[in-house]
């Protein structure tokens, strides 16, 4: 059957990034002999120039009504005083999408295992996973911003706790079994739900263990030992914070892809990172993200397993060739890239 996908570009190197996701996508509907429906809609910055709106309502219903999305990226200082701004946008789509588990792996292709700034032995091998809760917390919290006081609530209920969680565990169940959930429990009070909640949703999974870390510790432990970890599981702002941080291990933020998923209904594949304004517009940004975000999409949301394998490692190859973007210290184009990975997909 069709599969109905919505692509969202967004803004700045989103528009770069999508081009190239797509054209991998039509390639793999010519391959596997199947047929993805894309619709593009504007989201974001684009959504505020074309609609007045960073999520203007068709966008949303598209969504609603699609079997995946893909978002490129949102935001840029054209639209930084806009009295809705391009984030807004987003973390509304993630709200009235229920998006409440964000997937975001963290792996070092071979290839460029030696330009981490990290030691090689220490990124050698890392293989992990954070689990970031997407829409609740602090970003979702009432707000106040008075001339000289401002605040921003963070609320989180068991129940939001507990989905999470028993995501990760499902996820360190198909993995090494084991969970680190971060929190700040020696002084938020939302910690310590969040703790004691770990625990209990622990004991549904007595076949994985969990352990507990103060985030300002696992943000040393993510440099030093990245290789300890299994699943991580945390917070929205704590999460945000520590897979940017992740993406210093392989070495670029624009190599990381992210799924986000609701109990039911369509799923949202993005690059974890932004639309990088300061290297917009220059076919100079890493695709990687978007293309390995599409391969997530087919994998997680259509089961094809082994599609999602050939791209991720046609990716590989290209980067085993020596073809890296400026990121990584190469000179490739983001559309020269794009090309290799699709005469490597052919050949
Ligand atoms: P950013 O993630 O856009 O960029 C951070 C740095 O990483 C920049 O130096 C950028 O050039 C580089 N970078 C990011 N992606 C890259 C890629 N694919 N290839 C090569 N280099 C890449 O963060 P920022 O500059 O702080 O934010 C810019 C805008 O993006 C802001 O408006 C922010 O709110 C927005 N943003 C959007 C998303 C999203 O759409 N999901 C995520 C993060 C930030
Ligand atoms: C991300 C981004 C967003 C977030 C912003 C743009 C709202 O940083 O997807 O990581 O903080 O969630
Ligand atoms: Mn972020």
């Amino acid at each position: 059957m069709t599969k109905r996908i919505i692509a969202l570009p967004g803004d700045g190197i989103g528009k770069e990034i999508m081009d190239s996701a797509l054209r991998i996508l039509s390639e793999i509907m010519v391959q596997d002999s199947i047929d993805f429906d894309i619709q593009e809609y504007p989201f974001g910055g684009a959504g505020i120039d074309s609609e007045g709106d960073p999520l203007p309502e068709k966008t949303l219903k598209a969504c609603q009504e699609s079997d995946a999305i893909l978002l490129g990226a949102i935001g840029g200082p054209k639209w930084d005083q806009a009295p809705k701004r391009p984030e807004q946008g987003l973390l509304g789509l993630r709200k009235a999408l229920g998006l409440f588990a964000n997937i975001r792996p963290i792996s070092v292709p071979k290839a460029v295992i030696h330009l981490s700034p990290l030691k090689e032995e220490n990124v050698k091998d890392v293989d992990f996973i954070v689990v970031r809760e997407l829409t609740g917390g602090i970003y979702f919290g009432e707000k106040r911003l008075d001339e000289d006081q401002a605040s921003d609530l963070c609320t989180y209920t068991k129940t939001e706790i507990q989905r999470i969680i028993r995501k990760a565990f499902e996820i360190a169940r198909t993995r090494n079994k084991k969970v680190t959930s971060v929190d700040k429990a020696n002084v938020l009070a939302t910690s310590k739900l969040w703790r004691q909640t770990a625990d209990e949703v622990a004991q549904e999974f007595p076949d994985c263990t969990l352990e507990h870390q103060l985030v300002d510790s696992a943000a040393m432990v993510m440099i030093t030992r990245p290789k300890d970890f299994d699943v991580i599981v945390t917070e929205n702002l704590f999460g945000d914070i520590l897979s940017d941080e992740a993406s210093v291990i392989p070495g670029s933020l624009g190599m990381m892809p992210s799924a986000s998923h609701s109990e039911s209904g369509p799923s949202l594949y993005e690059p974890i990172h932004g639309s990088a304004p300061d290297i917009a517009g220059q076919d100079i940004a890493n695709p990687m993200s978007m293309i390995l975000s599409a391969a997530m999409m087919l994998r997680q949301s259509f089961g094809m397993e082994e599609t999602a394998q050939k791209i991720e490692s046609a990716c590989d190859q290209v980067m085993n060739a020596g073809v890296l973007t400026k990121d990584l210290g190469g000179n490739a184009g983001t559309r020269e890239f794009t090309d290799a990975v699709l005469k490597e997909l052919r050949s």
